[in-house]
């Protein structure tokens, strides 16, 4: 494992420290702030998006499209700074010239105008004939403090780790091996043990991620007939909360790692169920919670390949009653389609994880068959995910 140290993070906090001064800090009680349109205009609009622009690349010179393409990783990196610097905090309610803004975050104010102009042109931000910049759509779901704002998210996929762990995608193309077994000599979550400022930043991510589907995770039907729910590998919690609050009389379980139990205990208390759930650190390698009648995984078998997922759903099945219920929520892709989200969502696992990846439906069914669970159903979700509904039964051969 490598030296805390030496590691990406390591840096990370010191470009903190030598660069721009503290800037407002988050509030201890974040709120949950649920998508604004309804989600099937949401998917209706991400595929007319795909069309309009598929239609608009097949009618401008290949070059301006590319272009787009080739420079997809400075905009993530102007992203990265405008979270860090908190421009759309400071944009709250207001507008701001580049030279205010520089003023409140001591850098130096030509620079930040034309970084926050190019913002501008890639839909972030909008700047008036005076050269003041307010915020718009976009730029306000990147404030800090509210759950479900993106500002967490860039910060992940702009950390010096991913970008050292991309960086190792020729070897990946060669091996098979993912970024931080090359880069770092061990797994994503070993190396998130040791450097526990990143697996908090990974977990606040994953959290933001996640409130685009708590909510119709949690009006799900399968959850109304559980009395205790497991949730494995639940991270911080989120979407668990979602479910206990929409079911009041059931009871969870949440399962991590120790440092993303820190980051529940807090959300779980600010919305109100901690006192309904039973924090257990441990890993799903050895033991699942015991006593549910439920199991849930979110986007967890997605980040292993087979064999590890067969242990999972092997010690799922063991922590079951015959009958149990066992929830997944993955992002199906089958080999041959190209969904946006879903295949960059896939080449990430390839990179970040232990030779993870998004599976199609019947690839997991055929996963959960092989360790005593049959698929009953496959309930879409209101955003890109899907939840698959397992039944624990006789494991094959003792039915
Ligand atoms: C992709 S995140 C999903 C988090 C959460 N289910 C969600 O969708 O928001 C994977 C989670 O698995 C946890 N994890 C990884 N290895 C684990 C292990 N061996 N035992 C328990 N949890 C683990 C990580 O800490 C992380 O919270």
């Amino acid at each position: 494992m490598t030296d805390t140290a030496n590691t990406p993070e390591a840096s990370h906090a010191a470009e903190g420290a030598s660069g721009s001064p503290p800037a407002p800090t988050r509030p201890a009680s974040p709120k949950y702030v649920p998508p604004t349109a309804p989600y099937w205009l949401a998917r209706t609009a991400s595929r007319l998006r795909a069309f309009l622009l598929r239609l608009a690349s097949r009618l401008m010179p290949p070059q301006l499209t590319l272009f787009d393409l080739a420079t997809g990783g400075i905009v993530a990196r102007m992203l990265q700074q405008v979270v860090r610097l908190e421009i759309p905090d400071r944009l709250d309610r207001t507008s701001l010239t580049a030279a205010e803004l520089a003023q409140q975050t001591g850098v130096r104010s030509d620079e930040l105008h034309r970084m926050l102009r190019a913002c501008v042109s890639a839909g972030v931000f909008r700047l008036d004939a005076a050269g003041r910049f307010s915020n718009n759509y976009l730029s306000r779901a990147l404030r800090t403090g509210a759950v479900g704002s993106f500002r967490d998210p860039v910060d992940y996929f702009t950390s010096p780790e991913v970008d050292e762990v991309w960086g190792s995608l020729p070897g990946t193309l060669l091996t098979g091996e993912g970024g931080y077994e090359q880069r770092f000599g061990c797994s994503v979550w070993d190396w998130y043990a040791a450097n526990p400022g990143a697996e908090t930043r990974f977990a606040r991510a994953m959290m933001s991620m996640s409130a685009l589907d708590a909510r119709g995770i949690g009006a799900s039907t399968p959850f109304r007939r559980l009395k205790r729910l497991g949730d494995v590998g639940g991270g911080a919690g989120l979407v668990l909360s979602e479910i206990l609050r929409q079911h009041p009389k059931l009871e969870g379980v949440l399962f991590d790692a120790e440092g993303v139990l820190e980051v529940a205990r807090e959300l779980l208390a600010a919305r109100g169920v901690a006192g309904r759930v039973d924090l257990q650190a441990g890993s799903f390698f050895e033991r699942v919670p015991t006593g549910c009648d439920g199991l849930f995984l979110k986007n967890i078998l997605h980040d292993w390949d087979d064999e590890a997922v067969l242990k999972i759903l092997g010690n799922c099945r063991a922590g079951l009653p015959l009958g149990g219920t066992l929830l997944l929520v993955e992002m199906l892709h089958d080999t041959n389609t190209a969904n946006r989200v879903a295949s960059l969502s896939d080449v990430h696992m390839m990179m970040a994880t232990t030779r993870g990846r998004e599976r199609s439906s019947e690839e997991l069914r055929l996963l959960l068959e092989r360790q005593g669970f049959a698929l009953k159903k496959v309930h879409p979700l209101p955003g890109f995910q899907s939840l698959l509904e397992a039944v624990a039964v006789p494991p094959q051969g003792q039915a």
